[in-house]
């Protein structure tokens, strides 16, 4: 059974380039992932106090993230920094304090941009966010998609730019590579792997 993946978009545009780059990625992961797009653009605004009686779309945002092998975020940057949106979803699911559904899920963050740095900023914000969160993230490749534009698709949604592909190939290949490691290391270490009976 492939490893199940939830993918979160920084950008709610339907058709932008995070949802194209995230469904091309999810093309090119082929049989090795089983990725699944999770909308975060109806989530609210967190606020702690409404987590005396949380909403039901926070509840069930969290079950989709606790239930899931691992995460990747394809994202671009605002301003330098994190889409307010993805932020959001990050928070609503870190919480309550001690139940994050975040914590030890393996993950990869996948920037991009128009422009040359290819949101190096946001990704490296999320990076950040990921050390509290504790999850383990891809160190390499380090995935920048810079000078991204609509060109670059099919309507198949492939990518048909050859570069773009391999580049794209090696960065889900190589994420489900590493959730396969940490999931393996983890089943190598569970109390009742050992086939000893005590
Ligand atoms: C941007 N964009 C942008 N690009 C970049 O490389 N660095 C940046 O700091 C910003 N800042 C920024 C702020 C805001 C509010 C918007 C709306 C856009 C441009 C951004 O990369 C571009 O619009 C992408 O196409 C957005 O991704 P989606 O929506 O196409 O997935």
């Amino acid at each position: 059974m492939p490893h199940s993946i939830a993918v979160i978009c920084g950008s709610l545009r339907e058709n932008g380039l995070s949802a194209k780059l995230a469904k091309a990625m999810c093309i090119a992961a082929g049989d090795r992932l089983n990725c699944r797009r999770l909308p975060i653009g109806d989530l609210g605004l967190y606020d702690a106090d409404l987590d005396k009686s949380p909403p039901p779309v926070w509840d069930e945002f969290r079950d989709k993230i606790a239930g899931v092998d691992g995460v990747l975020f394809v994202t671009p940057e605002y301003n330098r920094g994190i889409p307010g949106a993805l932020k959001n979803a990050i928070d609503i699911a870190s919480r309550p304090y001690g139940h994050s559904a975040w914590a030890k899920k393996p993950a990869a963050i996948v920037s991009l941009s128009p422009g040359a740095l290819g949101g190096f900023g946001c990704n490296h914000q999320l990076r950040q966010c990921c050390v509290f969160l504790d999850m383990p993230v891809m160190q390499q490749p380090e995935a920048y998609v810079g000078g991204l534009s609509d060109s670059k698709f099919g309507e198949d949604g492939r990518i048909t730019d050859e570069a773009l592909a391999k580049l794209v190939a090696g960065i889900i290949h190589a994420f489900a590579d590493w959730v396969d490691l940490i999931h393996a290391g983890r089943d190598a270490l569970a109390p009742d792997s050992s086939g000893s009976s005590g």
